[in-house]
């Protein structure tokens, strides 16, 4: 397809996707679009309107008439830059829930495939390698412990000022990681095709060097 390159990056919660994927896009020139800020907004705007997940008629009204974009790496909810707002413990919940039901996948995936079909994207996610992007020129697969992942979670959220302790962050972290990998739909599953990077003890900079070195 005409010179676009389309990257994958997917991986379970505080893997450090969503770091990497901003600095590799800003390395080559692209776009980075992170999906997993689509489903926060979905989960931010069914807690905001108390559509509980099995409305379906509610959810389906909402959904058609909702619009969700990016603009200058600020997420963008109906007209609304919502970017601080989604990135809560709450919000974190609400996306993994939403994330679950076919009708809100339905619609972030032909956003998403809309958005890859136009230019060169890296996009990260859960199923971004296996599904949205399944022709994606380069997939990798993130990973590290959990406990690193909470780590790293933790040191975010602290820095934001919210009240978390470590072991709760590690549990929240640990019941997404099995709700996200065990739902029926696109559940997180590594691409056949995807170079797996365990990011354990590697700093942001080493992991976005060795993703570089692969594209290159
Ligand atoms: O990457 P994140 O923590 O912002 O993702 C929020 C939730 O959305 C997470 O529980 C998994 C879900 N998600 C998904 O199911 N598919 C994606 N492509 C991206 C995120």
């Amino acid at each position: 397809m005409g010179g676009l390159m389309r990257i994958a990056v997917d991986g379970p919660s505080g893997a450090g996707k969503s770091t990497i994927a901003k600095a590799v896009a800003e390395k080559l020139g692209i776009d980075y679009v992170d999906t997993g800020a689509m489903y926060r907004a979905i989960g931010y705007k069914m807690k905001r309107e108390g559509i509980e997940a099995d409305d379906i008629g509610r959810l389906e009204k909402m959904l058609a008439s909702t619009d969700i974009d990016f603009v200058k790496g600020d997420i963008i909810l109906d007209g609304e830059v919502v970017s601080d707002k989604i990135r809560t413990p709450e919000m974190s919940e609400a996306a993994s829930v939403c994330s679950a039901l076919p009708q809100v996948r339905e619609k972030l995936v032909d956003i998403q495939r809309d958005m890859g079909a136009k230019k060169s994207v890296i996009m990260d996610g859960r199923d971004i390698g296996n599904n949205v992007l399944k022709d994606a020129e380069h997939k990798f697969f993130l990973t590290a412990s959990a406990e690193e992942r909470a780590g790293r979670r933790y040191k975010e959220l602290k820095a934001r000022g919210e009240d978390v302790s470590f072991d709760q962050v590690l549990n929240d972290i640990q019941e997404r990681d099995h709700r996200d990998s065990t739902r029926k739909l696109n559940p997180l599953r590594k691409a056949e095709d995807a170079l797996e990077i365990d990011s354990t003890g590697l700093s942001i900079d080493e992991v976005t060097e060795m993703i570089l070195k692969e594209i290159r």
